[in-house]
């Protein structure tokens, strides 16, 4: 049962996240058997790699901010004891969104793009999605200026969401340069990553532990104090890690170097921190599946990030890894475990309560998690292979990028059937989700 009536906004913008998250990871299916055979040029000029990679990331992209954005929408009501500003506003940013996402889509169909990977959306429609970033700043702004209680996290999520769409203003390309263009380009991907999404990774962290755990807040929020500020202190200069080979000057290889090898400190302490929690709690389990990926979320951040990102952040390793499929294998475990997982976790947590069900167990939601995160696994280890391959055939061995190809084809077969079997786990997950019955006894 959701304690607050204006909550149910949330539950929109999760329908909309989940149906999105099965389109992005159908297109990935399609990437992948783009590098696995030759397809034939006919279908390759209506919708070539290219379009379909923009499709890929730029889905991703919106759906965990959707996904984000309904989480906040349904955890600062509760934080704040108070209803949300306005229903309304959530509503209409959300239409104007989609309908952004949409035109985006049939844009890049045909190649109107802005070009920056994973930012590909056009100037015009950048104003729109800030129209958008900031009606939804101001809902939460304003809720939280008027309301009761104002807690650590709600300001850490707020302040993770205002970085967040401050850095989105770097993406708008202003330079004629192309190095000038990525140097600022990194402001948003590296930055939002190891930056501002982190701080609302862990405000939702903490703030999902204390509802199922019942530990103590003041304990959590410790934690919450030195993971922001241990991320921040890593992250920020730790972005020199992608100034390496763009024309930036050289001490970039010694502070990115340091500062983003210490990087996975904090993903290893939130990893503790959850343990210990979840080891200390006070209450019986209500909801396993939460539970479960909640745990999920904390490992395979660490591991996607923590580990695959290590493996390849000292320049003398990136020297040869650097943009080869080495750094796509990194790309999906640590976007997978720090992002995905959370998200899936606010909703395996939200949806029941917004359905009105207190007890909540789902074979599916298990089946799910251990489908997506066992085969999500198993395709990083094939980019992986097909990554050293290419590194060490390209980089090392000096031939030619479609030789090196042509030996990396197998490896790319073996991802498009984790894949497949991946994508069985998304729907698994989203039916699940979607097909949840109000229950109006409890309710
Ligand atoms: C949740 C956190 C993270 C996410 C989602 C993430 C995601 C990504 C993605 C998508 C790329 C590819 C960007 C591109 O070239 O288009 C990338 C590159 C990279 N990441 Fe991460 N990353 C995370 C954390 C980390 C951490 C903690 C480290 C270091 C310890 C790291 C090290 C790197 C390096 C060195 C590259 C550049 C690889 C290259 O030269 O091609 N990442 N990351
Ligand atoms: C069926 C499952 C999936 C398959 C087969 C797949 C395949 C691919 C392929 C082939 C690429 C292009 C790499 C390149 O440009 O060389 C790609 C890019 C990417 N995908 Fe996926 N993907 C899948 C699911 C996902 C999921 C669930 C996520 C999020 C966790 C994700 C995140 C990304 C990212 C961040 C990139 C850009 C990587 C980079 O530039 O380094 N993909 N994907
Ligand atoms: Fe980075």
């Amino acid at each position: 049962m959701t304690v607050f009536k204006s909550q149910r906004v949330s539950y929109y913008y999760f329908v909309l996240a989940l149906l999105l998250f099965g389109l992005q990871v159908l297109t990935g299916l399609w990437l992948a058997a783009n590098y696995a055979f030759t397809i034939p040029q006919g279908i390759v000029d209506i919708f070539h790699f290219g379009t379909a990679r923009s499709f890929h990331t730029n889905l991703l992209v919106l759906w965990l901010l959707l996904g984000f954005m309904g989480g906040a929408y349904f955890m600062i009501p509760e934080e704040t004891n108070s209803e949300l500003y306005s229903p309304k506003i959530a509503y209409i940013q959300l239409i104007l969104l989609a309908l952004t996402g949409v035109a985006a889509l049939i844009g890049f169909s045909f190649g109107w793009t802005q070009g920056t990977p994973l930012l590909e959306i056009p100037p015009l429609l950048d104003i729109l999605v800030v129209i958008g970033a900031l009606m939804f700043l101001f809902n939460i702004g304003m809720t939280l200026i008027k309301a009761k209680e104002r807690t650590v996290i709600s300001w850490t999520l707020l302040a993770g969401l205002l970085f967040l769409s401050l850095l989105y203003l770097f993406g708008h390309p202003f330079y004629k340069n192309l190095s000038n263009e990525f140097y600022w380009w990194w402001w948003v991907i590296h930055l939002w990553v190891e930056g501002a999404w982190e701080l609302i990774t862990a405000s939702i962290m903490a703030w999902i532990i204390i509802k199922v755990t019942g530990v103590d807040r003041a304990v959590v929020e410790k934690w919450l104090y030195i993971e922001i500020g241990l991320f921040l202190f890593t992250g920020l200069v730790g972005t020199g890690h992608h100034y390496y080979w763009i024309g930036t000057p050289e001490y970039w290889y010694w502070w990115g170097g340091i500062f983003s090898a210490l990087e996975p400190l904090p993903i290893l302490l939130m990893v503790w921190d959850t343990y210990t929690h979840i080891k200390d709690r006070k209450n019986e389990i209500i909801n396993p599946v939460v539970w479960t990926y909640i745990i999920g979320s904390a490992i395979v951040h660490f591991v996607g990030a923590g580990i695959w990102g290590f493996a390849q952040t000292l320049p003398q390793v990136n020297y040869f890894t650097h943009g080869s499929q080495v750094t796509v294998s990194h790309g999906h475990l640590a976007f997978f475990g720090a992002f995905v997982l959370i998200n899936l976790t606010i909703f395996y947590y939200a949806i029941p309560k917004l359905k009105g069900i207190e007890r909540f167990k789902s074979t599916l939601g298990l089946w799910g998690f251990w489908i997506t995160n066992s085969f999500m696994f198993i395709m990083v280890l094939a980019f992986s292979a097909a990554g050293i391959l290419q590194s060490y055939l390209e980089r090392k061995m000096g031939l030619g990028y479609m030789t090196a190809q042509a030996e990396m084809q197998f490896w790319f077969q073996v991802v498009l059937v984790c894949g497949i079997v991946f994508f069985i786990g998304t729907v698994i997950i989203i039916y699940d989700l979607l097909s949840l019955k109000e229950n109006k006894a409890e309710a």
